[in-house]
């Protein structure tokens, strides 16, 4: 038999993407590939790319030029282009980079071995399309092999809600969920494999209504189906928009033992002029009162979220109402990012903010998040709390892990394994990460 071909992927954006490139990987494997960390010996490189902001596009034309090199010494070496940039940009990406012979788009990957055929033959192959058929059921099978602790698994896919600077509803089109029935048979399938703890994804994860048992399933009954598997013993789940936070999720934050204390709910601003003007149908105060719900069901829960400075026509007041709602919050972790202005959305056409501004108003944001960040970190400095540990640490001895909030710890202790499930007293709080004793 002939040596498998050797696959690299290079994986951009998102927890999804990443969740995507392993299934390529396993679509590919069907076709004869392995994977390899060195794209200087694949047969075949793939990036998945993502659209969010202009710099992360950008970023996929630089790979492609120095990969250049590459395909210079071996000839026979093919380059796909999957994901996002993939999906918004088509055709266009072998215009602009003739060296590139694959286009796949999110929802067709499932379709890969094909394509690679054609491509071996000499072709170019271009597939954006949304097709009917799940590209999940085609991938049912992944193979036996045991793997690390922590595993995510995509639910949902898609946002019908279009905010005005967002390309994800036009790169992975209209909401879908996956039934019940086929999340809880991957999630077996992982546990069986070694993996503790499960990240549900979704670009509108909460939004999630899969087909299940005596009609469609909130992610609420998803989750608490989930927590019956035995073995799995962390339940997390992102991205979630404010707007499908239902009761029965909240309540499920108080009363599901494994569904672990931290919410990402992104809320992008604090000015209700600009929500609006954004498209998120819900103001400030809507959001600030269901972190007050979510908080009555589980006190100690860490609250993540996103922020854009310089949407169109924010002005230093718009900007101060974002710095207010911070501060109501207090946030345990958050991402922030410069508005960025992305063609074909509504927000696009509109009077932009001068970059100088953009990156100052940032600048000021990120200050008080990182102040805020820290105040919690150092806050759990005496408290106990339940750690799975995920590799080993740069010390002899020392093991590294997440805690339930998501906070990186390290401990000293000899005789842990990757993969244990421990009970951890917090004591001492450092710049990135926590350290900790174990005490059962
Ligand atoms: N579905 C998620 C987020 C998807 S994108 C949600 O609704 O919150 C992740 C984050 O990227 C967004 O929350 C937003 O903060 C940021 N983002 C999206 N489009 C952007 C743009 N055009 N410029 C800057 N940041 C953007
Ligand atoms: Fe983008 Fe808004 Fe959908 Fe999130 S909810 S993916 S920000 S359009
Ligand atoms: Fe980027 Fe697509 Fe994810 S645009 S953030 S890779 S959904």
């Amino acid at each position: 038999m002939a040596d498998p071909k050797k696959l690299y992927i290079r994986t951009y954006g998102c927890q999804m993407n990443v969740y995507d490139s392993e299934r390529m990987a396993e679509a590919m494997g069907g076709a004869g590939y392995v994977e390899t960390g060195d794209a200087a010996e694949a047969d075949m490189i793939l990036l998945n790319t993502c659209h969010i902001r202009e710099k992360a596009a950008e970023k996929v034309y630089s790979e492609l030029g120095r990969l250049r090199g590459l395909k210079a010494a071996n000839p026979d070496l093919k380059i796909g282009v999957a994901g996002c940039v993939a999906q918004a940009e088509g055709e266009e990406i072998m215009r602009r980079q003739p060296l590139v012979d694959l286009v796949v788009g999110p929802q067709s990957y499932h379709r890969l071995p094909q394509m690679e055929a054609r491509v071996r033959a000499g072709e170019k192959a271009l597939d954006t399309d949304f097709p009917l058929d799940d590209k999940f059921d085609t991938l049912r099978m992944r193979p036996k092999a045991k793997r690390g602790p922590t595993a995510f698994l995509t639910v949902q896919e898609g946002c019908d809600k279009f905010c005005a600077f967002c390309v994800v509803p036009y790169t992975r089109g209209a909401e879908a969920s996956r039934p019940a029935a086929r999340v809880l048979e991957e999630a077996r399938d992982l546990v069986e494999r070694g993996v503790r703890e499960i990240t549900l994804l979704g670009q509108n994860v909460n939004a999630y209504h899969g087909e299940g048992e005596g009609g469609d399933w909130s992610l609420a009954r998803l989750i608490r189906a989930l927590a019956d598997i035995d073995g799995l013993e962390r339940i997390r789940f992102t991205t979630s928009h404010p707007n499908d936070m239902t009761d029965d999720l909240i309540a499920a934050h108080g009363d599901c033992a494994k569904l672990m204390p931290y919410l990402h709910l992104p809320v992008q601003s604090g000015s209700d002029r600009i929500l609006k003007r954004m498209n998120r149908k819900h103001t400030a105060e809507d959001y600030i009162r269901l972190i007050e719900r979510i908080r009555a069901a589980r006190p100690d829960i860490l609250i993540s979220g996103d922020f854009i400075t310089g949407f169109p026509e924010e002005t230093e007041a718009d900007f101060q109402a974002t710095l207010d709602l911070i501060e109501a919050v207090e946030y345990g972790q958050a991402f922030s990012f410069k508005y960025s202005t992305r063609p074909g959305t509504p927000a696009a056409e509109r009077r932009q903010v001068d970059e100088d501004v953009k990156a100052e108003r940032l600048h000021r944001l990120q200050a008080l998040i990182t102040a805020q960040q820290r105040a919690v970190q150092d806050a759990m400095v005496g408290r106990t709390v339940g750690v799975l540990f995920e590799k080993p640490g740069r010390l002899p001895g020392q093991m590294v892990g997440k805690s339930d909030y998501l906070h990186a710890v390290h401990v000293s202790d000899a005789g842990l394994d990757v993969g244990d499930l421990a009970r951890v007293e917090i004591v001492e709080s450092g710049a990135n990460s926590l350290a900790g004793r174990v005490v059962g």
